[in-house]
């Protein structure tokens, strides 16, 4: 059994019944309601090692050692603060002493755009043909990325190229082919894999960095049993050599995260290490990944429009809504209604994520008030879902991010927004993915795209 130091550590100082003149404040006794957990709660005490030490000994290097093996990563680094502080990372060390530009591929979350405008990195941005056929998904085949690589002149090449794979609706991009065509280029390429850490333990392992990314971002608390917070930075086995030293990758991340890092938060990706390594985990894994496969057809066989392609991640059911005659919004309250919470909606669609600790009633719970919700939604069915044209196109950009978003600004209604530029990136959470981005103007199908998203007002550069 894979040995789990940072709660062995803490479970051992809980036991000694210690008086603790450290921080936290709540000295590990309380609030009552928190009393379990308050105990394993603590600071960097003596032996209790410092999350961005660069030495190679102690709890949490040994369980990051142990995370490192499990993804078969040359290193792997613990963040306490999600995925968003190890993008910040990796766009540091890919960048720092380099050209700041990163071509990237246009449908990013949020902590991209604030990362690249702390550390200044301009992007030139990888958009379909046409225009984003969803505000989550931009399908990036081979081909295009080559295209858009061939484009540059050798000595103006970008750092990095920056892909997010799975998105929010569960697609998944080619990170095989797209990685052999950075290798080409010699580029690194960067998966965001926020939503993907289980991919690692599939019967087929497709985990970015199995599939040939350089480094990748893991949140393990959305797909792994780990407290919220708790992420990877993988430095992949064939990453140039350059970027795999603990101590640079620690002092990188040390620039923008806080120096009180959650030991709760650590200890659960410890504990996590101990489950994920185990067989029992992957059977289980693989199990309900047969169960999704199966729920999808039950609630197809309802009159549910799901998205079923081979291209999507197994975990992530996203119901259709357009042909329900209801947008996402209303069937996500009226799950809701009946005790079913979702991990998203919008205008056309509802995303649910599963792991293996959901249930049977779980998966009961649903397709009854799926079966409610047809049943009376089949008696009202409007036309009200419209517009399906106005999605994210490429837009004139005046100022790079990082001057429009420190520039002067003021919140105008969106309808004086016309012909000006971004300066705070407009985005709804989830998915957190901007619909505007910092320096970019606002033209009219960005204003309606954004009327769409019931977004009136938005923060834009001052005019002199
Ligand atoms: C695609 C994507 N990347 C990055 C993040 C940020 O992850 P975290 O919340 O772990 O910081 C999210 C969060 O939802 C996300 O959806």
């Amino acid at each position: 059994m894979m040995r789990t130091p940072i709660y062995d550590f803490l479970t051992e100082y809980k036991i000694k019944k210690t008086a603790r003149f450290h921080m936290p404040g709540h000295k590990g006794r309380g609030p009552i309601e928190l009393s379990d957990i308050t105990p394993y709660d603590i600071t960097e005490i003596t032996n209790a090692d410092f999350l961005f030490d660069s030495s190679d000994s102690g709890i949490i290097s040994e369980s990051e050692k142990n995370a490192s093996s499990l993804f078969n990563s040359a290193l792997t680094v613990y963040s306490t603060e999600g995925s968003t502080l190890a993008i910040k990372t990796m766009l540091f060390l890919i960048t720092k002493g380099k050209n700041r530009k990163v071509l990237a591929a246009r449908n990013v979350h949020k902590a991209f755009i604030n990362a690249c405008a702390l550390i200044d990195i301009d992007v030139d941005w990888l958009y379909p043909e046409q225009s984003l056929k969803s505000i989550c998904t931009m399908k990036l085949s081979v081909s295009d990325l080559e295209k858009a690589l061939s484009a540059y002149k050798k000595d103006e090449l970008p750092s990095a190229v920056y892909i997010t794979t799975p998105d929010y609706l569960g697609n998944m991009l080619d990170v095989k082919g797209l990685s052999g065509v950075c290798k080409k280029y010699d580029i690194p390429l960067l998966v965001d894999n926020a939503h993907g850490a289980y991919l690692n333990f599939l019967k087929d392992n497709l985990h970015p960095l199995n599939l040939g990314a350089d480094m990748c971002c893991d949140s393990a608390h959305k797909t792994l049993p780990c407290l919220t917070g708790g992420a990877y930075l993988h430095i992949s086995n064939h990453a140039k050599n350059e970027f795999k030293n603990r101590a640079d990758v620690k002092e990188a991340t040390q620039i923008f995260a806080t120096t009180s890092p959650s030991y709760l938060i650590l200890e659960s990706l410890d504990l996590c290490n101990r489950i994920i390594s185990d067989k029992e985990y992957k059977d289980k894994l693989n199990k309900i990944c047969i169960r999704v496969k199966k729920l999808k057809a039950e609630i197809m066989a309802l009159g549910f429009d799901v998205i079923n392609s081979p291209d999507t991640e197994p975990l992530k059911l996203v119901l259709l809504t357009k042909n329900l005659g209801i947008d996402g919004k209303e069937l996500l309250s009226t799950l809701e209604k009946r005790g079913i919470f979702c991990e998203y909606a919008d205008i056309s669609a509802v995303v649910l994520m599963i792991s293996p600790e959901n249930n049977e009633d779980d998966f009961n719970a649903l397709l009854l008030a799926l079966k409610e919700i047809k049943s009376a939604t089949e008696t009202t069915v409007t036309d009200r879902i419209g517009d399906e044209d106005i999605f994210i196109q490429r837009t004139e950009r005046k100022l790079s991010i990082r001057e429009a978003l420190f520039s002067k600004a003021e919140t105008v209604p969106i309808d004086k927004a016309l012909g000006r530029i971004c300066a705070l990136p407009v985005s709804i959470c989830p998915p957190c993915i901007p619909l505007v981005i910092s320096g970019e103007v606002f033209d009219q199908n960005t204003i309606n795209l954004l009327k769409r998203y019931s977004i009136f007002s938005v923060n834009v550069v001052q005019c002199d």
